[in-house]
């Protein structure tokens, strides 16, 4: 049985809670939080610590869990690792690329500490079918790939938490902070990317700093050509879309289904992912998925989980995509 904690009880920090509880594997060993009246939501009879070091210190968990705004991702997983726990922390991994690389490089030269980093998404069901089919090389190369991720987030969104406007704080707005996800699925199921340009606007008059809108043209290095676009300007959340066009077929997920469109020219519908009660339908549903495999490495000591240094491509694109945004240039990536 491992011992886990959880640092950070605002909105992500439930899902975390239920993978933890729901795995027999796993027993939720104190919960923390800078803000004491965050106490009354969390589970009762865990142990509740303001301070984070203060409660690695006395219940010694396996593993951290860390569901903190972006600016503390980097500093408390490595505090934690000093102190012998393990960590999974939330995505974005960093703030920019330069923390990014400082991380991966911490992550290195710890090899006795497991850091995992939760982009869930690369393992919902529709995803590793796709990837499969793309790694069989029955359908060729990848030619194209697109991903959309048209949602909606309210001035509230902001003005409850004001980190999350912030460049100091967030390191940026609709990319690191929604669809980080998605440009790691294009990256992931499409390969390597050399070079992007885009736009990165803010079309919503609110008072923030960072970009809500996005898009963006990506070279992958075998000469496929990928359209990225992203919004928290819509008036809802949208399923995300993510296509990818092969020499020999054309795929799509949409509405958490795999697709292949065939000869008629019709969508089939080739594999769902699983769906979570309660859950936020866009956020991916395999959180539960990829905490457990976590906690299975542990267990074995093996490697099978999302690293950090898996994690880094997904900054190396935005900090890019910034790049071209403010320069009007092709950035290499
Ligand atoms: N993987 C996903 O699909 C997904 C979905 C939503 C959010 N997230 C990520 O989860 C993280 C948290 O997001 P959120 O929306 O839950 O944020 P939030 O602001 O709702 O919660 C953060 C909590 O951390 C607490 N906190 C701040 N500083 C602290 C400190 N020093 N010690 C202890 N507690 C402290 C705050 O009081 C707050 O309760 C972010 O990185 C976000 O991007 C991931």
């Amino acid at each position: 049985m491992k011992r886990a904690a959880v640092i950070g009880l605002g909105d992500i920090s439930g899902t975390h809670i239920s993978a933890i509880m729901n795995n027999p594997g796993i027993t939720l060993a104190a919960v923390c939080d800078i803000d004491e009246t965050r106490q009354a939501d969390a589970p009762a009879g865990i142990p509740f610590y303001t301070e984070y070091r203060e409660m690695l210190a006395k219940e010694r968990p396996d593993a951290v869990h860390i569901c903190l705004p972006h600016y503390l991702h980097v500093p408390v997983s490595e505090a934690a690792a000093e102190m012998g726990v393990h960590v999974f922390c939330e995505k974005p991994m960093a703030l920019n690329s330069r923390e990014a690389e400082q991380f991966a490089a911490f992550e290195e030269s710890h090899p006795d500490i497991h850091m995992g980093i939760c982009l869930q998404n690369r393992y919902n069901n529709s995803v590793e079918a796709l990837k499969a089919l793309i790694d069989s090389g029955e359908y060729g190369q990848v030619t194209g790939t697109r991903g959309l991720v048209v949602w909606c987030r309210p001035r509230e969104y902001y003005e409850r938490k004001p980190w999350r406007g912030k460049w100091a704080t967030a390191g940026g707005g609709c990319m690191i902070n929604q669809s980080v996800h998605t440009l790691d699925l294009l990256y992931f199921l499409g390969g390597p990317i050399a070079s992007v340009k885009g736009t990165v606007s803010q079309m919503l008059d609110y008072d923030i700093e960072v970009e809500d809108t996005v898009t963006a043209r990506l070279d992958y290095a075998n000469g496929a050509h990928g359209l990225f676009m992203a919004t928290n300007a819509n008036y809802g959340n949208e399923s995300v879309q993510v296509r990818v066009r092969l020499e020999k077929g054309e795929f799509m997920i949409m509405d958490n289904t795999l697709f292949r469109l065939d000869a008629d020219g019709r969508w089939r519908k080739l594999t769902e992912d699983k769906r979570l009660p309660g859950a936020k339908f866009y956020y991916g549903s395999s959180h539960e998925k990829l905490i457990a495999l976590f906690y299975e490495a542990l267990e074995n000591d093996s490697g099978d989980y999302l690293h950090v240094r898996d994690a880094l491509m997904s900054i190396r694109l935005i900090d890019a995509i910034q790049e071209s945004g403010r320069t009007g240039k092709t950035v290499r990536v």
